[in-house]
Formats: C-alpha cells, structure tokens, sequence
C-alpha cells in the first residue's frame, strides 16, 4: 500500500503532483491511502515518483473540476479523484457517463465548488484598514464552505486591482499588496474591523434595492443562506425589513403616482411651430426651457415635463442615461428616483461626486404605459432616441466632457447612434468624433431588476468598477 500525505489540503498542484506520479507508475486506487498532514506522518514516500510531463493524457475537463473538487472539504475527495483520474486513463468518454455513480459524485461535488465560489464573490464585505503612500488598504473575513480561496482569490484581484487588501478564513488568508498576490496561514475574525463607512453604503444600498412588494422569503433564503448572515453588514436589517414589508406595500399602493399630470392635456395642444431653434440656445439654462418646450416627437404629449441634464459646464464626464422615471417626470430632474439612488450610492463608492458630473438622459421625456393607477416604464425606440439625439448633442456642445459614461443599451445608442451590445463595448475605451473619450456600461436599473441577490452584488460590483475606471480615465 502506498501512503500519500498532503501538506496543504485543497492544494491542487500538491495532489496533481502525487497522482501523476502514482498514475505513471501504474498504481491501483485500492492502493493508495491519501490522508491530510494533520493525520501524521511526512510528505509520501519517495516510491511515488513524479511523472514527467506529458506522459499522462488525461481529458481536460477533467483537470479542469479536479482543480476545482479537490478544494472540497469531504476527506475522500483525493481518493475520489485519483479514483475517477484512473478510470480516465482507461476510458475517455468517462465524463459523459451520466449514471456512472463516481461522476454523478464529481458533477455534485463541482456544483457545490461552484455555488461556493459564487457566494463568496458576492457576500465578502470588505472593511477599511487605513491608507498609506494614496493608497487604500482594506480587509475582509470570510467562512467558505469549502477551501476556495485559491479559486476566489483572482476574482477579488482583478474587481480590487487599485487597493490592497487581505481576506482571512479560518485556515488560509490571501494578501494584495504592491500588485502581488500571496496566501499565508488562516486568522481569525477579530483581525477584520467589525464595521465601517463601506458597512453603511452596503446597508442602505440593500434598503434600497429591497422590495417589499416582491418579496419571497423562501427564494431570499435560498440565495442568501442564513449561514453568511453573520458576516453581512445588511443581513442585520433583513429582520426589520421583513418585519415592516406589508405595511410599506401598503403604503407603496397608497401612494401610487396618479396615471398622466393633468397638465400634459394642454401638451396635446402643441404645434409645430414651437420647436425650438438652435441657435436661440445660449445656456444651458436656456437649453433646459427648450427642451421642457420640445415636441420634436410625441412622447412630450403624455409626460409632464422635459427633463434636460444638469451638472456644471465645466464638468469632465458626463454621464448618460435612458429617460427621465416616474419621479423624474415629476420633479424635472434627472436621477432622482430608485435607480438615481442607486446610482447616488455607486458614485460614492467609485470616489466620484455627483455634482461635479453633468448627468443627463438619451430622451428627454418619461416614456410610459398607464396601468391602473400606476406608470409603468417603456423603453425609447431607435426612432426617438435619434430624433432626441439633437438635445443630447446640444448639451455635449456646451459641456464638452473628456469623457462620457453611457448607462445602458439606450444612452449608449443615443450617444453613438449605432446600437450595440453593451456586452461587446463594455470594457474598452471608445473614442467618439472629435476625441471624446466613451465607456459603456449597464443601467442601474438593472441592478434593481436582479431577483438573484448575489448576482446583483456582483453586477454592482463591476459597475462600481466600471464608474471608477472613468474617474481615473478623466482624472
Ligand atoms: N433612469 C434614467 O435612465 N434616467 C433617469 O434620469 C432616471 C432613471
């Protein structure tokens, strides 16, 4: 009987090492024992020699979950593997083998790697250490379910690349400092402040994006599993929330805006002859009455007001959104409803100041459809995204930004007038004619829209990211 000993558990180049080392050397499973160092005993013996590369071909796939199941907390997942690695030596369609009970075992135990993996990109909450030489430092605790941190690590590097920061478990911490990645031994909690600023904006970003009306306790739990609760700074408002929810969809139903503003009425009225011309513009003030003026197309009928973009002409960037909401529509200001709460909150977070930022809408008018007493959001077409543009462009004329941030598919036909994917321009920096700088990202609206909490944690994460990344373009 061979004995393996692993120094490191969950370290996958240790146990590839071992297997490809009992692999070439013809070693039956039921010959091996792998245990954990903390079982006794030294590294293997010296009769398990390393295979030379490339002499084991084993199905990529396979390496590819093994890197991932052998992080797995089961004391058996070595053996498995090695078991499973031996049958693919002999078989290469072994994957496929749905039924096969060792690879209904591997599927499982991948998913739960996976789902692991998922959990921690979305619930580790960072909390501020200090600052030294500009620049941050930052530190996180965190109880994985299995021993992921190798697998999560990358992940955090790449959305935190500008800040240092530590995530502690209880048996491994990864460390980001100066650029370099490295792990040492596991801490505990009391290494990682309890609360700070970071803390806060977390907390009233969940009270935004909570939804009362749509609530479903059984889904929630599912997605945020009481075992992370302890650790997440707005799980501690999870209680209340719920506790209040039936009355604030009452109180939501109450409050309910009024279908159409009696006024638009007189909107209807309108003729041609009011559009506006270019050339009496001379202000953005005066840009802000033409277009509470415009009936370039006929989404002004039915909308309260225009809402043109504010924000200093001096500002470097501008950000670009769909059209004004229903609060917007009613206050005559862009951003300033749910999604403008969201997007408050992220700016802060990327280190930008909303109010030196000129914020403003592809279409000027609250497109919308009546139902009840309620108005539910329309996207723009093609059609009035285009024939807005002429406002849109008014506006970039005068504030002439270095860089303009399009939120959404619609802000980002508007600002081009080409229609692309947000997926194909996120990530690059566009020059647009006459220099100015364009990056694309999603719409905050779509983080409220999210029903998978983890997933909008990390959507957010990214368009935090994305909103930092213009701050340094423009700095
Ligand atoms: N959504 C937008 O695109 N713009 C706003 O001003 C508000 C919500």
């Amino acid at each position: 009987m061979r004995e393996v000993v692993l120094k490191v558990p969950g370290d996958f180049a240790e146990w590839r090492a071992a297997a490809r080392g009992l692999l070439a050397g013809g070693v039956a499973p039921e010959d091996v024992s792998w245990r954990g160092s903390a079982e006794g005993a030294s590294l293997f013996g010296d009769e398990v020699a390393a295979a030379p590369a490339g002499r084991l071909s084993l199905p990529r796939e396979l390496v590819e979950i093994a890197d991932r199941v052998i992080c797995h907390r089961d004391a058996e997942v070595p053996a498995r593997l090695y078991r499973i690695m031996w049958r693919a030596l002999h078989d290469r369609n072994l994957l496929a083998r749905t039924t096969d009970a060792e690879i209904d075992w591997l599927r499982k135990a991948d998913k739960a790697i996976r789902r692991d993996v998922h959990k921690m990109h979305a619930f580790v909450r960072f909390r501020r250490l200090g600052e030294e030489a500009g620049r941050e430092s930052f530190a996180a605790w965190f109880e994985p379910s299995h021993r992921i941190l190798r697998l999560t690590a990358p992940f955090f590097q790449r959305r935190f690349y500008g800040m240092d920061w530590a995530i502690v478990t209880p048996e491994a911490r990864a460390i980001w400092q100066d650029e370099t990645l490295t792990y040492g031994p596991g801490g505990t909690k009391d290494e990682v402040p309890d609360s700070d600023v970071v803390e806060d904006q977390w907390r009233t970003y969940y009270g935004a994006i909570f939804n009362p009306a749509r609530v479903k306790v059984a889904a929630m739990r599912a997605e945020m599993p009481k075992k992370y609760w302890k650790n997440l700074p707005e799980a501690q408002d999870i209680a209340p929330l719920l506790a209040g929810a039936e009355a604030r969809v009452e109180r939501m139903r109450a409050e309910a805006v009024s279908m159409a503003n009696p006024l638009t009425g007189k909107w209807r009225t309108r003729v041609q002859d009011e559009l506006t011309r270019g050339d009496e513009i001379a202000t953005l003030a005066e840009l802000a009455k033409a277009v509470d003026r415009c009936t370039r197309c006929p989404l002004y009928c039915d909308a309260t007001q225009g809402v043109a973009g504010e924000g200093p002409e001096a500002a470097r960037i501008m950000l670009v959104g769909e059209q004004p909401g229903d609060q917007e529509d009613l206050q005559g200001r862009p951003f300033v409803g749910p999604a403008g709460q969201v997007l408050n909150e992220a700016l802060e977070e990327a280190g930008l100041e909303r109010t030196q930022l000129f914020l403003t809408n592809a279409v000027k008018h609250f497109k919308f459809e009546p139902r009840g007493k309620r108005r539910l959001h329309q996207n723009p077409t093609n059609a009035e995204i285009d024939i807005c543009r002429w406002w849109l462009d008014k506006e970039r004329a005068f504030v002439q930004p270095e860089l303009i941030v399009t939120l959404g598919a619609s802000a980002l036909r508007g600002a081009t007038g080409k229609s692309a994917s947000i997926k194909s321009m996120r990530g690059a920096v566009h020059e647009l004619e006459g220099g100015t700088k364009l990056i694309a990202t999603i719409h905050p609206s779509f983080l409220l829209r999210l029903p998978d909490r983890a997933r909008a944690a990390e959507e957010r994460a990214i368009f935090v990211a994305d909103l930092a990344r213009a701050r340094r373009l423009a700095a």
